[in-house]
């Protein structure tokens, strides 16, 4: 696919950011993206607004100010009651009134498989989009979500997730991102990204990946549900966490003697999680005291920016 080149293009498809960056004037750049996947919880109403938080993530990760949305729906008008079709997007539409983002189309088509997400749109100014790379040497590594949600997302579906594990899973994935985003904000952000399908680590070997700094991960620091222990050693393993795992495992070096199950939970792939943020070591503290201060209680520093080894990822 031979793309065309525009010198207004700041991100486009020839990096794995997080979204599009487009720049209309010397202080204004657009950012686009996009995001729809079948249900993920049974209940419609949340499902639209973790569709939702999840959509709009993308475009706090950037440091960018989300102004508008589409719905995108694929419905099975044949066999599904179009009632559990306007919950799913009364909910999405809570999200985005929580995030002041104004609703301003969409599109649906009839699908034997319900899927919903949003495409949505923001904006931030051109020198101040914060991309996935750019993380630097002495850069302490905050994570603003637990980890864990694709572990009890599968448990959901296999019936053996307990209420209480999938309460707090459905809790986190509802979480918006806005104030982890506007916060970082404040700080001398170097990367940024949100940990979503890839898993913790293969969203962290993005961040490094062909540049010249590595990362160490304290894999003790990472925060995510204790439920999650017990469900991996059940078997409750999502389809992505494996391959998520088989993609990046060449970049990763994991110390013999952490446990299995957070092999799992690191790898595990994420809906609507949380920021992984590269700041200035010096930064890293007070941003993450003030994040508690704010209700981003799980916030955590969980690893540090490298010299060697280079692209790589070590976990201890
Ligand atoms: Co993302
Ligand atoms: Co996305």
């Amino acid at each position: 696919m031979q793309l065309v080149p525009d010198p207004n293009l700041i991100v486009g498809m020839e990096r794995a950011e997080d979204a599009g960056v487009y720049k209309l004037s010397d202080d204004l750049a657009v950012i686009q993206t996009l995001d729809f996947f079948t249900p993920i919880v049974d209940d419609p109403y949340i499902f639209g607004q973790v569709a939702a938080a999840n959509a709009l993530s993308d475009v706090y990760a950037m440091g960018g100010k989300p102004l508008t949305a589409m719905n995108i729906v694929c419905f099975p008008v044949k066999t599904m009651d179009m009632s559990i079709l306007r919950e799913i997007l009364t909910g999405g539409l809570a999200k985005l009134h929580e995030a002041g983002v104004t609703l301003v189309g969409g599109h649906s088509v009839e699908d034997k498989e319900l899927k919903y997400g949003l495409s949505i749109t923001g904006v931030a100014h051109p020198q101040k989009v914060i991309l996935n790379t750019g993380a630097r040497v002495g850069d302490r590594l905050i994570l603003t979500k637990q980890l864990g949600t694709g572990i009890i997302n599968t448990a959901l579906k296999g019936g053996v997730a307990d209420e209480v594990a999938v309460s707090k899973a459905v809790k986190c994935m509802v979480t918006l991102n806005d104030k982890a985003s506007e916060l970082m904000l404040t700080v001398d952000v170097h990367a940024c990204t949100d940990v979503t399908g890839f898993g913790l680590l293969g969203h962290a070997c993005e961040m490094i990946e062909g540049t010249d700094v590595g990362m160490v991960i304290y894999s003790s620091q990472v925060p995510f549900f204790p439920e999650v222990k017990e469900l991996s050693e059940m078997g409750m393993i999502p389809g992505g966490l494996h391959r998520n795992r088989e993609f990046r495992i060449s970049m990763v070096e994991i110390s013999p003697e952490i446990p299995l199950f957070m092999v799992d939970v690191l790898f595990d792939p994420q809906t609507s999680g949380g920021l992984l943020i590269s700041v200035p070591g010096a930064e890293a503290e007070p941003l993450l005291d003030r994040m508690h201060k704010e209700g981003i209680e799980e916030a955590a520093i969980i690893g540090e920016v490298v010299a060697e080894p280079k692209g790589r990822i070590v976990v201890k």
